[in-house]
Parts: structure tokens; C-alpha cells; sequence
């Protein structure tokens, strides 16, 4: 055969294994308003920096008639490329093809990739939208998924791992996600379930939609499964890239380095954002973005157990994850939802050389009967597991209320912070000063003869005692009583002498951190 007809041949064979499923399931999957795994990675990708591999592998499916099967690329589309020009390895399952669902060969093509994404240093992103185990193959197919969902363990904390979820996955198909540092869902087009509404029908007698059951919303907001949320395939690649802008590419770089600019003043002045009140709510956004670069913050996890705030923003051109408690939700206490939340975020940035800025306002841990015998006490201990564990730069600023539990939790010097600073607003005591009089002075309030009375000057003198930044830092556990309008230049002189910070941890196989 000469070259010219060889090269004909590759083109007809690369034309065929690149439609996928075929013309009709196209259609049927864009008449639910979802791309093509093809389009998909080009949306993603820089333009013309796609690279595929793996094209021609075939699926080894054998029984239930399969071997008369043609599955192109068995259903998933593997390569390399780049994101604002740093090299990224990626995946992007075909439901065209058999449901996307993971068969011996699918599971190769994804193991191959992650082993080069390893090998080489970079990140990997997978994009979902699989049916699970595909069943024919019986455990072959669940053999595919060990294989990945171990892969995804030794990369942890290694290379960053992204997950987005653009269609019904269910099974193993939720469970790889599960295992990678950020997963993004999609307004209607994701649904992520270990079973989905049929087996729980049957097992179960319960009806459910599969919107319902395992929705872009039930993972965003309830579940908490889901770190990032959009509201179009292309909202949520948009999102993608915004997130690579702040993430280093591996564990043995930092982010890349951006121009400083200052916040926007004019939006978020710190003495608007703050209330003069005590016990006003605000949002603590405001504060992060009055003191952030551009006044840009990116904010992970925003649906879920909103009582805290975490995320990315930049302080004079690097990277920074801010994890602040939130006022304006249940008084921005800790609870299971957010101590999950914010010890995950922790150990991410500690992985990734992220500096971490710690913003306290908080009554302490929640009380109550569903969240003890939720296991308050386990979740809880994971964020003082966390920032403990964390060898990063931490920088902690205490705003006002830094009560209890919560004062040692949220990255105290205890914990070893490397610098703690408050607002002349803070109060660091063990409860807030009505419970401490009602329990300290609990006698002389009830024998005096006007108990209200007494009750109120002695909430005074605890407050005039305790409820201040002063104590704290008469012992040294607060390095300086800042003005408000100086965080950002102390945030970020902090920042830059702690840069080159070498700290460790004593030499073990790895801790126990409360699961
Ligand atoms: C083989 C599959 C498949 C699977 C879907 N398909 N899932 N083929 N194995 N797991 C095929 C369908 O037969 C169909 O083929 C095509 O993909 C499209 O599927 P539809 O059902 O028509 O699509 P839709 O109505 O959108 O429903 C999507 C779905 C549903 C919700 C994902 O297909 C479904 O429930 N699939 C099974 C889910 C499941 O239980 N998976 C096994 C999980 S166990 P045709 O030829 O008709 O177009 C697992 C074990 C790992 O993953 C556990 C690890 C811990």
C-alpha cells in the first residue's frame, strides 16, 4: 500500500473510531443540552493543544454477544493538552458509546492516562458520564475500577485531581470522583448515585426522581459532594480554568505568581463591610474581599454548610486559601458539615504549598442531640487534626468572637499558626459573656435581691474582663492588636516572611487523622 493510501486508511479509521456512538445517540445526547465528550475537552483544553491517544483500543467484552460489538475507543476519549499553557492530562467518558460505561479496556485507557499524568507531574481531569461497571463484562469491569480508584489514592496530595460530572454516573463512576481533591456538577445534567431509582424501587419500594436522588443541587448544597456548581457545561469549564489559575500543577511547586493589585476600596471598605454592632451579622466575604487582590475570591464548597467560607484568592500576586466562619449562617459555627469541609480544604492547601489565612467569628461548636450523636466530636477534631498537621504558612485573624473550642480550632497558635492577629473588636474567652455570668455568678445572681440587675453587671464585668483582645494578648497567644485598615498590609508582610517556612512533622508512616 502506498503512503498516500495508508494515510487515506488512518483517516477513514480516525474519522470512524471519533463519531462515537453514532449520529443518533448524539442526537439523543444533545437533545438533553449535553456536549459530546469531544466537545467537551475542546471547550476545556487551550485551542489546538489536544493530543489523543488511545484511540484504537477495542473493548474485550466477550459474552452476551459483545464480540460482535463495535464500541469506538470503547467510550472514552484519553490525551493530553493544556490550560492557559500548563500541561494537563485528561479523560472524557462517551455515553454515546454503551452508556459510557466502564468495561476492561474503557478502565485501561483512563489507568494509562493517570499513570502518565503521575509520571509526569501534571494534573489530571476527568470528566464523567458513565453508567458504572459495565455489566457484561462482569469483574473485569469492577477489576477497572480497583484499578483506578487505587491510582487516584497514590496521586493523592501529589497532583491535583478534578472530577466533573456531566451526566447519569452511577456506581463506580461516583466513587473515582469521590477519591479526587474538587468535583463540578452541572444544573440538570449531573446526577451521581451508587444505585440508582430503579434498585431502589425494587429494594426499597421507594420512589424517587433521579434529580431528586442524586441531583447537581442535592450534591451541591446537602450532600456536599460536589465542590463547584454551574449552571451550563460551559459555566462550569469556565470554573475549571479559573480554579487551575490558583492551584499549583504538583506537590513540589507553588501556584504561579500573579501581578499584585490592590483590592477594590470603593466596593469593600472594611469599616462598611463590618458592622459597628457586637452582634450584627455580616458577610465575611466582604472582609476577604476588601483585603484580597482585585477583590476576586473563588469560592469552593459554596452551597454547602455555609457557615463557613473557603476558597482561593490572591495576596500580592500568590495564591491564598482563606477559610473564614460565616456570621451570617448559624452565627458561622463549627459543625459536622463545615469542620468536613473546611479540614478537607486545609489538607488540600497544605498538600499544594497553599498559605493559609484563618478569619475567626465564632460562638464555638454547635450544640445539640443530632449533632452529638452525629458525631460532632469526631468531624470536629478533623479541622484541629488539620491545621495542626499543616506546615504551610498559616496566618490567623481573629475579628471578634473567638469563644471555646472554637478559639483553639480555628488555627490558634496552639495549633501553631504562625501569627495570630485581632481586631480591637475580638473577644477570646471560654463562652460568650452571658452564659459565663449565668454559670460563674450563677449564686449571687439568684440570692441578690434584684437578680436582673446583678445579672447585667456581671456580664459587664466579664465582658470588661474577658470579652477583649487584651488578655490573650498579655500572654503572648495574639502577636498584635491590629487597626482593621492595616490587615492587608500585615496579612501580607505576614505572608512574605513566612514564604520560605521549612516546618515537619515528626518521621511516621502517616497519622490518624479522625475519618
Ligand atoms: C452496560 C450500560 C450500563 C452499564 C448504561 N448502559 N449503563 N451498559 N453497563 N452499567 C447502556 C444502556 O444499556 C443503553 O444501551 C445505554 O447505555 C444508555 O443507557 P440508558 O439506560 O438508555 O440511558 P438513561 O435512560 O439516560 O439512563 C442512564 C443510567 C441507566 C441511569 C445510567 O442506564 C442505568 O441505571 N444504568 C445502570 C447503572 C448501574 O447500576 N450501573 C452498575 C453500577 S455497579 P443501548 O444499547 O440501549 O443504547 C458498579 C460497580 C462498581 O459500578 C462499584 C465500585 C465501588
Amino acid at each position: 500500500m502506498s503512503l498516500t493510501r495508508k494515510l487515506s486508511d488512518l483517516k477513514k479509521r480516525t474519522k470512524t473510531a471519533a463519531e462515537g456512538g453514532g449520529e443518533e445517540a448524539i442526537k439523543k445526547q444533545k437533545a438533553v443540552g449535553k456536549m459530546t465528550a469531544r466537545e467537551r475537552i475542546l471547550t476545556l483544553l487551550d485551542p489546538d493543544s489536544f493530543h489523543e491517544y488511545d484511540l484504537f483500543v477495542e473493548h474485550a467484552g466477550k459474552d452476551f454477544d459483545m464480540d460482535k460489538k463495535y464500541l469506538p475507543g470503547d467510550g472514552v476519549i484519553t490525551g493530553t493538552g493544556t490550560i492557559s499553557g500548563h500541561p494537563v492530562c485528561v479523560y472524557a467518558q462517551d455515553f454515546t458509546v454503551a452508556g459510557g460505561s466502564l468495561g476492561w479496556a474503557h478502565a485501561k485507557k483512563i489507568t494509562k492516562i493517570m499513570d502518565v499524568a503521575l509520571r509526569l507531574n501534571v494534573p489530571l481531569i476527568g470528566i464523567n458520564d458513565s453508567g458504572g461497571a459495565r455489566i457484561q463484562e462482569g469483574v473485569n469491569a469492577l477489576a477497572g475500577y480497583g484499578e483506578i480508584f487505587y491510582r487516584n489514592t497514590l496521586a493523592s496530595g501529589v497532583i491535583p485531581q478534578i472530577s466533573v460530572i456531566l451526566g447519569p454516573c452511577a456506581g463506580g463512576a461516583v466513587y473515582s470522583p469521590a477519591l479526587t481533591d474538587f468535583v463540578f456538577v452541572v444544573d440538570k445534567i449531573s446526577k451521581m448515585f451508587i444505585t440508582g431509582p430503579e434498585v431502589i424501587k425494587t429494594v426499597l419500594g421507594e420512589d424517587i426522581s433521579m434529580e431528586d436522588l442524586g441531583g447537581a443541587r442535592v450534591h451541591a448544597e446537602i450532600t456536599g459532594n460536589a465542590h463547584f456548581y454551574a449552571e451550563s457545561e460551559q459555566e462550569c469549564f469556565d470554573q475549571i480554568k479559573q480554579l487551575c489559575s490558583y492551584i499549583p500543577w504538583n506537590n513540589t511547586n507553588k501556584a504561579v505568581r500573579f501581578q499584585s493589585h490592590k483590592p477594590l476600596t470603593k466596593k469593600y471598605k472594611i469599616n462598611e463591610v463590618f458592622p459597628t454592632l457586637p452582634r450584627q451579622p455580616y458577610d465575611v466575604r466582604n472582609i476577604i474581599r476588601a483585603v484580597c487582590d482585585d477583590s476576586e475570591f473563588l469560592e469552593v464548597h459554596e452551597k454547602f454548610a455555609a457557615n463557613i467560607v473557603i476558597g482561593f484568592a490572591r495576596m500580592d500576586g500568590c495564591t491564598v486559601g482563606f477559610v473564614a466562619n460565616q456570621p451570617l449562617v448559624l452565627a458561622g459555627v463549627l459543625d459536622i458539615d463545615s469542620s468536613d469541609k473546611a479540614a478537607r480544604f486545609i489538607r488540600f492547601c497544605d498538600s499544594f504549598n497553599i498559605p493559609l489565612i484563618t478569619m475567626v467569628d465564632l460562638p464555638g461548636y454547635l450544640p445539640g442531640v443530632d449533632q452529638e450523636h452525629g458525631g460532632v466530636i469526631r468531624h470536629g477534631a478533623k479541622v484541629l487534626y488539620a491545621y495542626s498537621e499543616a506546615t504551610v504558612p498559616k496566618i490567623t485573624l481573629i475579628l471578634r468572637k473567638a469563644y471555646g473550642g472554637g478559639y483553639i480550632a480555628m488555627c490558634s497558635h496552639h495549633l501553631r499558626a504562625d501569627f495570630v492577629f485581632a481586631w480591637p473588636t475580638a473577644e477570646i474567652a471560654v463562652m460568650g459573656p452571658e452564659g459565663a455570668a449565668n454559670i460563674i455568678f450563677r449564686n449571687e445572681i439568684k440570692n441578690a435581691e434584684n437578680p436582673e440587675e446583678v445579672r447585667k453587671h456581671k456580664i459587664k464585668e466579664y465582658k470588661e474582663k474577658f470579652a477583649n483582645p487584651y488578655v490573650a494578648a498579655a500572654y503572648g497567644y495574639i502577636d498584635a492588636v491590629i487597626d482593621p485598615n492595616d490587615t492587608r498590609d500585615m496579612l501580607i508582610h505576614a505572608l512574605s516572611i513566612s514564604a520560605d517556612k521549612t516546618a515537619g512533622m515528626p518521621k511516621k508512616k502517616h497519622g490518624l487523622p479522625p475519618f
